[in-house]
């Protein structure tokens, strides 16, 4: 569920760092990467080795033992995605309120620009201190996300409010800042993917250099964004959700068809070959000295096709990949095949677009207004889309 995603977790001096050994454990079996710094203080409280056997990685507690290129604090906050201080002790909750960074926790944070999660844990006294109130309503009004302590039983003796909240509670928090929103939930949508292949005898094909890389992308991040996504594509993979593998434009077009008929909406990124052989040869064709002539004959063109003949309430979204004039290229084609926006790409930068792992797209409406995808990895670059086209981060 988290795989892919890295959840550094801060642990300060309270008894109920124990604790926190179940939380690793939680971030762990979802696959997250879990990074654990401490202050030199909460090893009295759990063990560093439980800690690395947990978290299947180094523990870092001191600033000045740096033998990366980059000084601890600031590899640490580049490469989590959030950063969650459990138990988080009232001095710690002043020291950071106050920016003070005279240790590795302290100084992580300070140089922290992603989300924050603090679960306080103390005597009852101290958690009605005015000071830690206030300090509390700053952190608040900065964003950071406060897991207020529970009620109950406290390690000194006395009850009252101050244990550390359930851990379920921290998990779910957690996971709820680092998941997408469910925001295509409900919707069907059908993606192709993938380089058409049209027979020309038993061993040959007419193909292209498309990896299918753009159309997966998009299918993952429809996935993640919890549409009832298919894929129909000419890369054969195995996902949670339904692919179905074709290699012709023809078989394509009768899949898409199918899919088509209940969906919400239909992305056509595969690069469909616009021929194919008229007569294939059952046999592999022999060479007899000759030059060898193929007939070829137009493929249907799916997107158009599909687009004439949608309901109003359905979306069509094409691809154009140009080599030269792609504005103009890709506005020609939205008004040609109908569809109700293209995502055009120029493949003459050997940088991005076919085969790469990086795109750069600009996205055109019907009434031809422009907004452009900076050049960023497929993954990223179809999320920005869907959440663009479905009207999402506006
Ligand atoms: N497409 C399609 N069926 C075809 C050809 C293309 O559905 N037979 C779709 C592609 O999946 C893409 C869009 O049309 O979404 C544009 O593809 P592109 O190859 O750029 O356009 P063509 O119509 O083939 O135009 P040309 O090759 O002449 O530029």
């Amino acid at each position: 569920m988290l795989s892919g995603k890295t959840v550094l977790i801060g642990i300060t001096g309270a008894i109920a760092a124990y604790k926190i050994c179940e939380l690793i454990r939680l971030f762990k079996k979802n696959n997250a990467n879990v990074r654990v710094v401490t202050t030199p203080n909460a090893l009295n409280f759990v063990t560093k080795t439980t800690l690395e056997a947990l978290s299947q990685n180094q523990i870092y507690i001191d600033q000045f033992n740096i033998d990366e290129y980059k000084p601890e604090h600031i590899a640490l906050t580049d490469e989590a995605d959030i950063f969650i201080i459990a138990p988080i002790t009232a001095n710690t909750i002043s020291k950071i309120t106050l920016g003070i960074s005279d240790n590795l926790l302290t100084s992580t944070y300070c140089a922290f620009k992603k989300p924050v999660i603090i679960a306080p844990c103390m005597n009852t006294n101290m958690w009605e201190n005015p000071a830690i109130i206030e300090n509390l309503e700053i952190l608040k009004k900065r964003n950071i996300k406060i897991i207020e302590p529970e009620t109950g039983f406290l390690a000194c003796g006395t009850e009252g409010k101050g244990r550390l909240a359930n851990i379920n509670v921290i998990f779910e928090t957690a996971k709820n800042i680092l998941l997408p929103k469910q925001i295509l939930k409900g919707k069907k949508i059908v993606i192709t993917a993938g380089g058409t292949k049209e027979n020309i005898d038993a061993v040959r094909y007419i193909g292209n250099y498309s990896s299918g890389k753009m159309g997966i992308a998009l299918a993952d991040n429809a996935y993640k964004l919890g549409a009832d996504v298919t894929l129909i594509s000419t890369v054969d993979v195995k996902k949670q959700y339904k692919t179905i593998n074709v290699q012709t434009a023809q078989e394509m077009y009768e899949a898409v068809k199918h899919e088509f008929n209940n969906a919400h909406s239909l992305i056509m990124a595969a690069a469909v070959s616009d021929y194919r052989v008229k007569n294939i040869s059952e046999h592999k064709i022999k060479k007899d000295g000759n030059p060898l002539t193929i007939e070829l004959i137009e493929n249907p063109d799916i997107l158009k096709e599909i687009s004439k003949n949608k309901k109003d309430n359905q979306i069509v979204i094409g691809f154009c990949a140009e080599s030269q004039n792609l504005i103009e290229n890709a506005k020609n084609k939205i008004k040609n095949k109908g569809c109700d926006y293209i995502c055009a790409n120029d493949i003459s930068k050997k940088d991005i677009g076919f085969s790469s792992d990086y795109n750069e797209l600009y996205i055109i409406d019907k009434e031809l207004n422009i907004s452009k995808i900076e050049k960023t990895d497929k993954q990223n670059a179809a999320l920005k889309i869907l959440e663009e086209i479905y009207g999402l981060c506006k």
